[in-house]
C-alpha cells in the first residue's frame, strides 16, 4: 500500500480546540489503559543511557500520550527520569493531568513548539508518539537532521501501520470513543456533549486515525529518511518491537555508536 499525505483535522490550525483536546484526551487515555507503548521501554531507557541523559523532550505531546502510564515502570527503572511534554496546540488538559499525579517526573512546557522548529534550549532525547506521520518526508527528515545537527537523540514509535487489518480497525475506534469517554480525566462537561450530543470527537478520532494509518511511515521509508544523516558517528536503528501481537514501528537515533543486538534492524 502507498504512503498518501492526505489531509487530518488535527494538523489544521483552525481545528477547534474543544475538538483537538477531546481526541487527544482519548488517545492519552487509550493509551495508558493499554499500555500500547508498553514494549518500547526497554529502547527508550537504553537510548537515554546512550545519550548520557536523563532527559525527555517530547513533541506533539497532545494529551500527554503514553506519558502517564508509562511514568511509574520509567521511574521505577530510572528515577532521575525528567519528561517536558510540548505541542504546537497544546491541550489544555495537560497541566492539570500533570499535576494530578503521585510522581512529578512529568512536566508541561507552558509555550507552544513547533516541532520543526523546536528551541534550542529544548535539549534532551526528542521523543514523537503516535505522531511522525504528521510529517511530510521533507518536513520528517529535517526533524531527523535537526536532532543529528545539535547532538540530541530521537525517538519515533508509531502503533499505526498501512495494512488492511490496521484500516479496519479505524472503523471500530468512534465506538471505543463513546464507550471509553465517561472514564477520561479531568471531566469535562464539553467533552461529554461533543461526543454524545454533537458526536465530533468519536468522529475525528476515527476519521484522523484511519489517515494516520495511509500515512504512517514503514521501516523501509524510515531508513531512506536516514540516508545520509550519519556524519560523526550518529547512529539509527530502526525496526518493529512487539507485544501482545501490537507491532511498534520505531526509529532510534543516536550521538553514540548503537551496540549491535541481533533483535533489532540496523540502518
Ligand atoms: C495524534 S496527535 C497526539 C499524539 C500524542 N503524542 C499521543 O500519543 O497521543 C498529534 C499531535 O500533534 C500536534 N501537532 C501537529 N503539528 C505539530 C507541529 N508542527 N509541531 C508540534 N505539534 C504538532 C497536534 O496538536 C496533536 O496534538
Amino acid at each position: 500500500m502507498k504512503r498518501v499525505h492526505l489531509f487530518e483535522f488535527m494538523d489544521q490550525a483552525w481545528c477547534p480546540k474543544v475538538i483537538r483536546d477531546g481526541a487527544t484526551d482519548y488517545l492519552q487515555h487509550v493509551i495508558s489503559v493499554t499500555d500500547g507503548y508498553g514494549p518500547i521501554r526497554p529502547l527508550l531507557l537504553e537510548s537515554l543511557a546512550r545519550q548520557s541523559t536523563n532527559r525527555v523532550i517530547d513533541l506533539c505531546s497532545g494529551g500527554g500520550g503514553p506519558w502517564m502510564g508509562m511514568e511509574q515502570p520509567l521511574t521505577e527503572q530510572n528515577p532521575q527520569i525528567e519528561v517536558l511534554l510540548t505541542d504546537l496546540y497544546g491541550n489544555a488538559n495537560v497541566p492539570q493531568r500533570t499535576a494530578d499525579r503521585p510522581l512529578t517526573r512529568i512536566r508541561a512546557h507552558p509555550q507552544p513548539v513547533d516541532a520543526l522548529k523546536i528551541p534550542n534550549e529544548l535539549n534532551g532525547f526528542r521523543t514523537f508518539f503516535s505522531s511522525f506521520h504528521h510529517f511530510s518526508p521533507e518536513q520528517a527528515r529535517s526533524i531527523l537532521r535537526a536532532a543529528v545537527e545539535s547532538q540530541n537523540g530521537i525517538g519515533v514509535f508509531e502503533g499505526t501501520k498501512r495494512t488492511p487489518a490496521a484500516l479496519a480497525f479505524m472503523l471500530v475506534v468512534p465506538l471505543l470513543v463513546l464507550l471509553m469517554t465517561p472514564t477520561i480525566r479531568p471531566f469535562r462537561w464539553a467533552r461529554l456533549f461533543w461526543t454524545y450530543v454533537i458526536p465530533l470527537i468519536p468522529f475525528v478520532v476515527g476519521f484522523d486515525g484511519f489517515i494516520s494509518c495511509l500515512r504512517t511511515y514503514t521501516v523501509a521509508e524510515l531508513k531512506s529518511l536516514t540516508e545520509g544523516l550519519s556524519p560523526n558517528g550518529y547512529s539509527w536503528e530502526i525496526g518493529e518491537k512487539s507485544a501482545r501481537g501490537l507491532p511498534i514501528t520505531y526509529l532510534i537515533g543516536a550521538p553514540n555508536p548503537i551496540a549491535p543486538d541481533s533483535n533489532h534492524t540496523q540502518n
